[in-house]
């Protein structure tokens, strides 16, 4: 498939887990890949590897907590490469806890990562999107737990819960001016993330994959291939949209 020849794609988080299976999702079918990350080493590997298989990638150095930064980052893709047709709003963080074992710090900070970041970043890049009536197609990173939140979890849920209203708000706002704005809503995918979150709980990855009735762990390619779907033209009446990718597993 070639459905993003041409298109310039911008993913956070593309230094690893969903983001990167997502970057390469893109730049098999064809984009010109910008690898966020605020991990500048993870970013450089994933596009080192994407330019190695012949595809076309360039990694940036990004923490999307910083709204100067974001700014300048987006200005220099603009730069760059004229436009930016595809973004997806993936980087996020995990502070685990129940109101009482978290810090404040942990509060704002995933306030800060899961729905400032994607404010400034949103905000760099639409107006980039209406110029020309051009349009565009964005897609986040929310979660099964934002809709349905799981206990011990209540910064990540408060905050993908955020992000599940924050798409939604956008994409009435915005699709008269033929940008889609939907989320993926994953339930638990096998990337770093779910394994520090697995070794936290004292529990092992059979133990969780044994609740899932698929009897197995999502992986991050099922996920990124939701979002290429999603940000491809053969979604173009899919906008607001929150799809649950969950394998079935209910939240308890
Ligand atoms: P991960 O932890 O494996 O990868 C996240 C990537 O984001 C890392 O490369 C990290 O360096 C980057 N990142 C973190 N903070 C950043 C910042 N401030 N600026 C730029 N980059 C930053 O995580 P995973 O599992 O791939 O998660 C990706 C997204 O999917 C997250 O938004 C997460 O909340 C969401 N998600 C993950 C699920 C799972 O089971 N793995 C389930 C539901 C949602």
């Amino acid at each position: 498939m070639s459905r993003f020849n041409h298109k310039v794609v911008m993913v956070t988080g593309g230094g690893g887990g969903i983001g990167e299976a997502t970057c390469r999702r893109f730049a098999d079918e064809g984009g010109q890949v910008l690898v966020v990350d605020s991990d500048c080493a993870k970013a450089d590997s994933v596009a080192k590897a994407i330019v190695a298989e012949g595809g076309q990638a360039e990694a940036m150095l990004l923490n999307i907590a910083d709204q100067g930064a974001c700014h300048d980052v987006v200005e220099a893709v603009i730069g760059t490469y004229g436009r930016i047709d595809v973004l997806v709003n993936n980087a996020g963080i995990n502070r685990r806890g129940k109101l009482t074992d978290l810090t404040s710090s942990d509060w704002l900070t995933s306030f800060d990562v899961n729905v400032h970041g994607l404010f400034y970043l949103c905000g760099a890049v639409i107006p980039h999107m209406l110029r020309d009536r051009r349009g565009g197609a964005i897609v986040n990173t929310a979660s099964q737990w934002g809709l349905h939140p799981a206990p011990g979890h209540i910064a990540y849920n408060v905050t993908k819960a955020a992000v599940a209203a924050f798409t939604q708000n956008l994409a009435r706002d915005y699709a008269p001016h033929n940008i889609r704005v939907n989320a993926v809503c994953p339930g638990e995918i096998h990337t770093a993330m779910l394994e520090s979150g697995v070794a936290r709980a004292g529990s092992t990855l059979e133990a969780l994959a044994s609740k899932v009735p698929f009897g197995r762990l999502g992986k991050p390619q099922e996920v990124a291939a939701l979002i290429a779907f999603l940000a491809s033209e053969e979604a173009p009446f899919m906008c607001g949209s929150l799809v649950e990718i969950t394998g079935a597993q209910a939240v308890c």
